[in-house]
């Protein structure tokens, strides 16, 4: 076997492509989020790396909120489209519906099979991001994306990213149980 090396900026693969909703301006913003990631469970905490020039930083920074929402495969035409423009110059209020929880200015997506609304925990400043740090407060989701009370990947079919092809796929095949297959090697 022999390695070769390639670019150091390479990303994780895959990455789920995600929909940060904020209210900018007394306007709801969406923006197409894939540096995104689970960074404690309790309290649960999630963070997203959010580019210092992007609208959305401006409506985090004012409200100290935000939501994270995982839309489906079939929504990658209108997620690309809110990767491409900004809120600055671009109205995206009416691209999906949406609504409000408990933390009034973080709109949600309502055709995303999962919604997180979080409060800004912490923001940590890298050299061009703001890596913005949320405390999720309430999950959404509907009936329907779940089997045995648990969200089913297969039903949310969430669209993931690869880079730099730029390119979106979808989730391939089940591969085991976590936790789990690793036991047999357990001596
Ligand atoms: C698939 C995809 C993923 C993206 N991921 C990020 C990201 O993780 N961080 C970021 O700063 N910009 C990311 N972008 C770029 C922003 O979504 C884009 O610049 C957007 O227009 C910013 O919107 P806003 O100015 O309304 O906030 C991504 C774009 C696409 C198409």
């Amino acid at each position: 076997m022999r390695k070769i090396r390639i670019d150091a900026n390479t990303y994780v693969y895959p990455n789920p492509v995600t929909l940060v909703g904020t209210k900018v301006e007394g306007r709801a913003n969406f923006m197409a989020v894939g540096w995104v990631s689970r960074v404690n469970r309790k309290p649960p905490l999630i963070g997203i790396g959010v580019n210092r020039v992007h609208y959305t930083a401006k409506g985090i920074q004012e409200t100290k909120t935000f939501s994270i929402n995982f839309p489906s495969a079939d929504m990658a035409e209108s997620v690309d489209y809110c990767g491409m423009v900004s809120g600055k110059k671009v109205d995206k209020s009416n691209i999906f519906e949406t609504f409000y929880g408990s933390l009034k200015t973080a709109p949600m997506i309502t055709e995303s099979a999962l919604c997180m609304e979080c409060k800004l925990f912490d923001t940590v400043e890298l050299p061009a991001n703001h890596f913005f740090i949320g405390e999720i407060v309430t999950c959404y989701t509907e009936e329907k994306y779940l089997t045995d009370g648990n969200l089913d990947i297969k039903k949310m079919n969430p669209l993931l990213l690869t880079m730099p092809d730029k390119s979106y796929w979808t989730v391939g095949e089940y591969a085991g149980k976590a936790w789990s297959i690793g036991k047999k090697l357990q001596r």
